[in-house]
């Protein structure tokens, strides 16, 4: 990828008559389009027949583009099987839980398990490798689009055998299956593999490891296809990247299991602006996805130009925002930043969706932002090697996150996504950046790492946080972490099982809170402090008591302990803080409490770092509807606007600064 910042858009051409394909190229010239993704949806034009190929259309596309110095991202069609495909061989249809299959009139109506499915896939990617796969104008692979979007789950036969094969490769045995989906409980005894099903619909809940499992067999199933086509197109280009296109917090898939095998990891970011705390979720996304594989770079290969049109009510992202939010992206670390689409539709399901041309063309202010932000893009230098600067980390595990939402839980209504944010919120509005970890990375380069409500984690895993703060780190761990072993069984004792190094007390039990109820605790200063949701019963055991409950049944029990291990400490919270109280415990800990001259705390300002080899470029995003003054890290060259900056920057609504600081 080039040092530039790519900027760009789905391109579907084939929606067209060719007269609109040159106007189309003249006006990606005039916005500095570099990079657009090519063929996502052309299954049906590239094969309209069985068998029957037919590539001088995208030819022509890809020509027309190169002409232009225009990049393509060439995808594979397959998330967009034809209708033929799907009439003839209907077992290439997905399955529900109570045995519907599914229709085709729409895309994405995939079973991933299916032979025929498999073998048409595999057959249509080579004939694109062979086809069009060395012209001049592809910059890049873009596998299939949003694997397992619309359909994450089938339950058909196809995928019932499959995953009979994956659990006798995981477990080598039906004995080893059934100890460890503990199925000497309610008379679930497998005699026989045959009679292992996925989790169709049935009378009460299913086995909660059996549920466990079937999502980490679905999201792998996924993944063995997208390694098929991955093959197919390295054979071909073994030199282009390859990315496929996440969704950021996505659950049905685990991308850290996928973002092994892009050679960019690239996500598609479609917040929805109506929500109050937007830009947050937007950035929480971005410094998830940044983290997937932390070896190789990261794009936004799709956002909105200004609102969807698959909500019930579409809100826009206002003026200036497309801007704003692109540059969140680049301030996150982002190399590019690309829109779906170029073109918006005459017809078809995504006709009322925002594009960077709209349907009234160039007079739409739309397109005046989409150029300016294209020119000044164009003119940005230095940005895509500088990695963001992030101290702090926060574990995420997609098992986990299968386990813990599981219906037979204390609290069902236990979110993970909640629990990240009632970490990531104070650090956001406080300027410290997050890296988002898997609980197998090495954490030693972080000075502060968080694990909200990690309950299912393997020993391994365990002994690698354990050994971070041993090492030196500091963690805070929440309540329900460290409760059940990989294959969702129970570590017996007090809960906390090869966690519990890190708890300095012993938790005897749980107890969520009724909704509404708050608990009441004092900390050691005397401050009194307030919680909700959850209060783990506890008992002192070697740490020291940094919280005591005051009211209630749990009253004089602890419930925030700290603890040191080796030359790091930790910390364990029993319940929900609230955000006065996370704030006190975060101020305990340096990495934690944000810079003092973050004069933008609560005003609603973005602030990330990058750091470059000799320079560090300190971006300001205002996303509040008023003017702010900010005052800067140290003085530097603004680069959007080339004035040399004092002390302050005054930043408009949806006001952006990029303030490059000279390292001496
Ligand atoms: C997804 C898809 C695109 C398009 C957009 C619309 O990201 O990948 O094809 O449907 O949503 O928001």
């Amino acid at each position: 990828m080039s040092e530039r910042i790519r900027y760009g858009a789905d391109y579907n051409p084939e929606q067209w008559p060719r007269d609109v394909w040159d106007e189309d190229v003249r006006l990606m010239m005039q916005a500095r389009v570099d990079l657009v993704t090519v063929g996502v949806f052309s299954w049906a034009q590239l094969e309209p027949a069985e068998g029957r190929f037919a590539f001088d259309g995208l030819r022509d596309v890809l020509d027309h583009l190169s002409r232009a110095g225009i990049g393509v991202n060439l995808a594979t069609p397959t998330a967009a099987p034809p209708a033929w495909l799907s009439a003839r061989y209907p077992d290439v249809l997905p399955v529900d839980r109570t045995g519907v299959r599914y229709s085709y009139g729409s895309r994405q109506s995939i079973c991933i398990c299916s032979p025929t499915y498999r073998e048409k896939a595999a057959a249509i990617v080579a004939r694109l490798a062979a086809e069009v796969g060395d012209h001049e104008a592809i910059e890049m692979w873009h596998v299939h689009n949003e694997y397992a979007c619309h359909v994450p789950y089938c339950y058909c036969d196809h995928h019932a055998r499959a995953f009979r094969q994956w659990l006798v490769q995981r477990y080598g045995s039906l004995d080893a299956i059934n100890e460890a989906w503990g199925t000497m409980f309610w008379s679930q005894t497998y005699t026989d593999l045959d009679q292992v099903l996925p989790p169709r619909l049935t009378a009460a809940v299913a086995n909660p490891a059996l549920e466990l499992d079937y999502k980490r067999f679905c999201s792998d199933a996924f993944l063995e296809e997208f390694l098929e086509e991955r093959a197919i197109l390295k054979a071909a280009r073994p030199e282009l990247p390859l990315t496929t296109n996440f969704m950021g917090l996505y659950k049905p898939l685990d991308y850290f299991r996928w973002a092994a095998h892009v050679d960019v990891v690239s996500t598609d970011n479609y917040t929805d602006p109506a929500t109050p705390e937007w830009q947050m979720r937007s950035a929480m996304d971005y410094d998830l996805v940044r983290g997937l594989n932390k070896k190789v770079p990261w794009m936004v290969m799709e956002q909105a130009t200004t609102r969807v049109n698959w909500r019930p009510h579409n809100v826009p992202k206002g003026p200036g925002f497309m801007r704003a939010m692109s540059y969140q992206a680049i301030a996150r670390g982002a190399s590019g930043v690309l829109f779906f689409q170029w073109r918006a539709s005459r017809a078809g399901a995504e006709m009322f969706h925002s594009a960077m041309v709209s349907h009234a063309g160039t007079a739409s202010p739309v397109w005046s932002e989409a150029t300016a932000l294209g020119k000044e893009l164009a003119g940005l230098e230095g940005l895509v090697s500088a990695p963001v600067e992030a101290k702090v980390a926060i574990v995420l595990s997609w098992p986990n996150w299968w386990a813990v939402e599981s219906p037979t839980q204390p609290a069902g209504d236990l979110s993970v996504v909640e629990q990240l944010l009632w970490v990531y919120r104070p650090l956001y509005e406080a300027g410290v950046t997050v890296d988002f970890c898997s609980p197998d990375e090495r954490l030693d380069r972080y000075e502060a790492v968080l694990v909200p409500s990690l309950y299912l984690l393997s020993g391994q895993q365990a002994a690698n946080l354990v050994s971070y703060v041993e090492a030196g780190g500091t963690a805070l761990v929440s309540f329900w972490s460290g409760i059940v072993d990989e294959h969702d069984a129970v570590y017996l004792g007090p809960y906390g099982g090869p966690l519990r190094p890190l708890m300095g007390c012993d938790v005897l039990d749980v107890a969520p809170m009724p909704v509404g109820e708050t608990l009441e605790f004092q900390w050691d200063s005397g401050e009194s402090g307030v919680g909700d949701f959850w209060a783990d019963v506890l008992a002192e055991r070697d740490g020291q008591v940094v919280a005591r409950v005051t009211r209630g049944a749990l009253s004089g029990r602890p419930i925030v302990v700290e603890t040191t291990y080796g030359s790091g400490r930790a910390y364990y919270v029993g319940c929900r803080l609230g955000p006065d109280a996370l704030a006190q415990l975060f101020a305990r800990v340096p990495a934690l409490r944000g810079q003092a001259s973050v004069a933008q705390r609560g005003s609603g300002v973005e602030r990330v770092v990058r750091v470059g080899e000799d320079a560090r470029y300190e971006f300001l995003i205002n996303h509040s509807a008023e003017e702010r003054e900010i005052e800067v890290a140290a003085r530097g060259l603004e680069l959007l606007t080339g004035v040399e900056l004092g002390s302050f920057v005054s930043l408009k609504p949806a006001g952006v600064a990029i303030i490059r600081h000279a390292m001496t």
